[in-house]
């Protein structure tokens, strides 16, 4: 009886689903010399945050080359909050344990600064690095809870005018929401935070809150099967325009189709369905390969269905988001375009004088077309040495992870040393190219030009310089049974969150069409533009500097 009923389970799962595998290669061997690597990154981030607590403490940002900081996110201490799990991490109890006191105390009552608040920006910083404290340092610290209570209970009024999908900002001191459109990005990037919150406080409401804003989006018809559209309005709940983009301002939606079922295990195929339903239409649609290099992108496809051969570095994320979602589903292309995908966007940074990546970067694709004004004969030349251009106005490094993000998932999945290799080149880029000389500044910096130094550096770190890029270079470089992938999955701004034993499968194995959206064929015909250039993502920061807008994220 019990063996039949096993055999039939079986033999069901093995129509609808494929079980999964571990994420991680079980047989990993960290080579001898990836101590070396480690201490390094350790010393990268000490020496950042140690010039944060000379100039900038309890504000957000240090600016390295005034010697002064910054207050974008509302002046709570952003760089605090978001590098305590990698204090914790990298075993910098007393450091860790001094955030954790700044933390206790960070008055969320009020904006310290005249903007209103980011719900996405301040969910993914705040109330993940706030959870995430507390899980990694085993509960030691409830205040952390409380604290993460206190800013999710005043972002909530986000969700209050009667709209499932919240809007983006809100003014903290009044309680009121700015009613303006969203994006994707913004509104489909809460459900591991809110759900890790109502997990340690038992209220229901906030993951029901994150949650449902997903569901709407995920149950809109899309521009193309399974990829929503970039825009959205939480007043009507419609979509606004049809751009379909990994990049910025759509992207940690799509990320978190696939790590919200295996953060949580919940018992609904939904979200996991429309992750893979928007991956197979990106093979078929959106994947182009270049003229020289045959480097694999996902291009954009714009309001009016056409493509744009364009990357980002926030797109890189989606390389080892493949490979994370490709082992839970067990399905070998995904890993395997995954893995071409972490190639390419490494390829930004092993092309570079620096060795360093750039914000956004161009192809001619194997189709014939490209996207932007006309060439230069510099670009040209860059192009059929790297197989991609830099994109004009986007030359920029911002200390951003997601190449290293997917590297660190590239090696922790495939146990290949060659990825341990492009991060000790990365750390080494680091060291030579963004570390502050005394006589100009402190700390590490990035850079407006990967490729001429000369252009110097941008007066900001960033608190994601903590949170991502040094944890995830650290981890690469550590014990790979530290943060497991099989035991912790990652929000998006790095902060690890305890994920309960793998389900045998995750999705039902089918490919929905949305409804009225036909599955398209890998042949589908599409137009290309040149012309001006397309907006990529915003950073406050950037503004009046460099000609690239809109985004949001
Ligand atoms: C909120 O109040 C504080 C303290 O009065 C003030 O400094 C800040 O500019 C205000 N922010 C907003 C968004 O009103
Ligand atoms: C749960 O959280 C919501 C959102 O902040 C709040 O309105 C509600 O009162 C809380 N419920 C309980 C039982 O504490
Ligand atoms: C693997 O995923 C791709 C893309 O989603 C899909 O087209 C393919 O059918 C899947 N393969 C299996 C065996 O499920
Ligand atoms: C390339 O773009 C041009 C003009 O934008 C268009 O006429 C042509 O059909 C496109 N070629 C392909 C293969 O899509």
């Amino acid at each position: 009886m019990f063996l039949r009923q096993l055999a039939l389970i079986i033999a069901s799962s093995a129509v609808l689903a494929v079980l999964a595998g571990p994420v991680q290669n079980p047989h990993l061997v960290l080579p001898r010399d990836a101590a070396v690597h480690k201490q390094a990154v350790q010393n990268i981030f000490l020496e950042s945050y140690a010039a944060y607590k000379e100039f900038a403490f309890g504000h957000d940002d240090l600016t390295p080359i005034s010697k002064s900081f910054t207050d974008g996110r509302n002046g709570w201490g952003a760089s605090i909050v978001d590098a305590m799990s990698t204090l914790h991490i990298m075993g910098q109890d007393k450091l860790f344990e001094e955030a954790v006191e700044f933390a206790s105390k960070i008055d969320f009552s009020i904006s310290h600064t005249p903007d209103t608040t980011s719900v996405f920006e301040t969910t993914i910083r705040f109330l993940g690095g706030l959870l995430s404290a507390f899980e990694l340092s085993g509960e030691k610290h409830p205040v952390l809870v409380q604290k993460a209570k206190e800013v999710a209970d005043k972002m909530s009024v986000a969700f209050s005018l009667g709209n499932t999908v919240p809007y983006g900002f809100v003014n903290f001191n009044t309680s009121t929401p700015t009613i303006a459109t969203s994006n994707i990005a913004e509104a489909g990037t809460l459900s591991l935070e809110w759900a890790t919150l109502t997990k340690h406080t038992g209220n229901a409401t906030y993951r029901r809150l994150a949650e449902n804003s997903v569901r709407h989006i995920a149950g809109l018809t899309p521009p193309l099967p399974g990829l929503a559209a970039q825009g959205i309005d939480p007043t009507s709940g419609n979509f606004v325009g049809a751009l379909v983009t990994w990049g910025g301002g759509s992207d940690s939606y799509f990320e978190y189709l696939i790590k919200y079922p295996r953060l949580t295990n919940i018992n609904d195929d939904l979200f996991a369905d429309t992750w893979a339903t928007a991956v197979d239409t990106s093979m078929r649609v959106l994947a182009r390969t270049s003229t020289v290099g045959n480097h694999l992108y996902l291009a954009d496809q714009d309001d009016d269905g056409t493509i744009r051969h364009i990357s980002s570095h926030l797109a890189c994320f989606h390389a080892g988001n493949w490979l994370f979602g490709g082992k839970l589903m067990n399905n070998q292309s995904i890993v395997d375009f995954g893995l071409r995908l972490a190639d390419a966007c490494w390829n930004t940074y092993a092309s570079t004088t620096t060795g360093i990546g750039m914000e956004a970067f161009g192809f001619f694709s194997s189709d014939g077309n490209f996207t932007g004004a006309n060439p230069t004969a510099s670009d040209l030349a860059f192009y059929s040495q790297h197989g991609f251009f830099l994109f004009p106005g986007s030359e920029f490094y911002l200390l951003r992870p997601e190449v290293l993000e997917s590297n660190f998932y590239a090696w922790r999945v495939t146990g290949d040393v060659k990825f341990l290799e492009r991060a000790a080149a990365a750390t080494a880029s680091f060291e030579r190219f963004l570390k502050v000389p005394k006589e100009e500044g402190v700390g590490f910096a990035g850079l407006w030009n990967v490729e001429d130094t000369g252009e110097g550096f941008i007066d900001d770190m960033e608190s994601f310089w903590f949170a991502e890029v040094l944890k995830y270079l650290y981890l690469t470089f550590d014990d790979p049974e530290h943060i497991s992938l099989d035991e912790w999955v990652f929000n998006t701004e790095a902060h690890p969150f305890k994920a309960p034993t793998a389900k045998p499968s995750y999705g039902s194995g089918a490919f929905p069409s949305p409804k009225g959206v036909p599955r398209p064929s890998s042949s589908q015909p599409f137009r290309s533009q040149s012309g001006t250039l397309p907006q990529v993502s915003v950073e406050p920061v950037l503004e009046g500097r460099v000609r690239v807008r809109g985004g949001g994220v």
